[in-house]
């Protein structure tokens, strides 16, 4: 007898866990960056609008297809599409191995910067000093490389576990734990003396700065913030039981991830403003500017730490969906036990990554004039995620409209008043969207 398919414990698990996905390193410095950098309060609003038009719908999609199927990504596209459909399940195996392998260095950083906010970089920062020790951490290859395959233990280690004993639980645990550190470090850096200016640059409309790349970015932003294009979403519906009305689920987890993003920049912008300092962009502004704003603070070293337990946190989660997108499709495709798929997968993605680790600190050479962690994050991220999540969307829309009207009802027991307009921001307005952005974002 085949062994009954493990489920999500409760509906608040799975939610947790879904939002613990979409919740990652995108939203806490990817986000506030992009906002400020494109006209602030108006670039949210055409944020909103993108996450809340093809976001929702797009995940909605992916739920229907891994609940309907009850299988992995690739699995999912055989049962349900057939034919050519599963190099879409591929890409996502794909992008799950590539992308876990760099995320899981930079989760790495973050971990190492909990424990570094109580040794020295308090008064390496206070003298100005942030960026050497940033320099010389990631080109320390010991340092990176053991910290990249520490998070990959942990990962993997809560992967075997499974998905209600493993993944929901720290989910269930850690993501509430990430919204009360969220909420203090806000309360700290709102009531900063001067942090009024960080406000006025983060959220002050700027309409000047909504151009047509704002939007794309936008577009492109919501996608990679929501973890869809890939099969994750996929991977986790196939966990699901029928009861849960999954459009309601769906927008939950976007009013979730969205709201992150947004008051992550409330942590960020008045504290780097209230002491003058001038906001970089990615890695630089958490690696660098931050701790020189900690080190300015009383009782930083709290803060410092408080601040890079949010961000391992939410790397953490994230990287867990990456790895059981690979996982899910070893245990039903392959058969194997899932104790051996996350070490096996777990082993590979880990040594995958330490290329990525070593390029940053100018280890091994470049690809076409990109470090390896950086051409693994573009080939993913603005090629095959937008291109799965055209392919995604065209198959519900216009392949399996029915089968999903079916599953997204449970066959007419319940009512879904929206169907029409999802089946058309499914047919249509999304791989429009999405495809004017790959277009757009091809320049390597
Ligand atoms: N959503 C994550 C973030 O914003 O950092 C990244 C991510 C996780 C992308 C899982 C894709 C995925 F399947």
């Amino acid at each position: 007898m085949p062994k009954e398919r493990e489920q999500w414990g409760s509906r608040f698990g799975f939610i947790m866990a879904a939002a613990g996905s979409a919740v990652g390193l995108g939203n806490i410095w990817r986000f506030p960056y992009i906002t400020g950098k494109f006209g602030g309060a108006a670039f949210v609003m055409v944020y909103l609008a993108v996450v809340v038009v093809i976001g929702i719908s797009v995940m909605l999609a992916e739920f229907a297809i891994g609940r309907n199927a009850q299988s992995d990504a690739v699995g999912s596209f055989r049962k349900l599409g057939g034919g050519l459909w599963p190099l879409v399940g591929w890409m996502g195996f794909f992008c799950g191995f590539v992308i876990l392998s760099y995320y899981a260095v930079i989760a790495g950083w973050t971990l190492a910067y909990m424990f570094k906010s109580f040794g020295s970089l308090m008064q390496s920062a206070a003298a100005g000093k942030a960026g050497d020790v940033f320099g010389a951490f990631v080109s320390d290859p010991v340092q990176s490389i053991a910290y990249h395959i520490a998070v990959m233990a942990i990962v993997a280690g809560i992967v075997y576990k499974g998905i209600s004993g493993g993944i929901e639980k720290c989910c269930k645990v850690l993501m509430p734990a990430l919204f009360v550190i969220l909420l203090v470090l806000i309360v700290r850096s709102v009531t900063l003396p001067g942090a009024g200016a960080g406000l006025e640059f983060y959220l002050k409309p700027d309409f000047s700065k909504l151009t047509g790349e704002a939007v794309l970015a936008a577009v492109g932003q919501g996608f990679f913030s929501l973890s869809l294009g890939m099969g994750c979403m996929i991977t986790y519906g196939s966990y699901l039981g029928k009861s849960d009305y999954l459009p309601t689920t769906a927008a939950t987890v976007v009013f979730l991830d969205t709201s992150v993003a947004i008051l992550a920049g409330f942590v960020i912008f008045p504290a780097v403003f209230a002491f003058g300092i001038e906001p970089g962009a990615g890695p630089g502004l958490t690696f660098v500017t931050l701790p020189a704003v900690f080190a300015k603070m009383p009782f930083g070293m709290v803060f410092s730490f408080g601040f890079f337990l949010l961000l391992f946190i939410a790397a953490l989660t994230s990287a867990i969906s990456l790895l059981e997108v690979v996982v899910t499709y070893a245990i039903d495709q392959l058969k194997w036990s899932r104790t051996k798929a996350a070490i096996v997968m777990g082993t590979a993605i880990a040594l995958l990554g330490i290329p990525s680790a070593l390029s940053v600190g100018g280890h091994i050479p470049q690809i076409a004039g990109k470090d390896f962690l950086d051409a693994a994050d573009f080939i993913t991220n603005n090629i095959i995620m937008p291109l799965g999540g055209i392919f995604i969307s065209v198959f519900v829309g216009w392949v399996w409209a029915d089968g999903a009207k079916a599953e997204v009802t449970d066959n007419g027991k319940m009512v879904f008043p929206m169907y029409t307009v999802w089946l058309w921001i499914c047919r249509v307005v999304a791989p429009v969207c999405i495809a004017i952005i790959f277009i757009t974002g091809l320049k390597w």
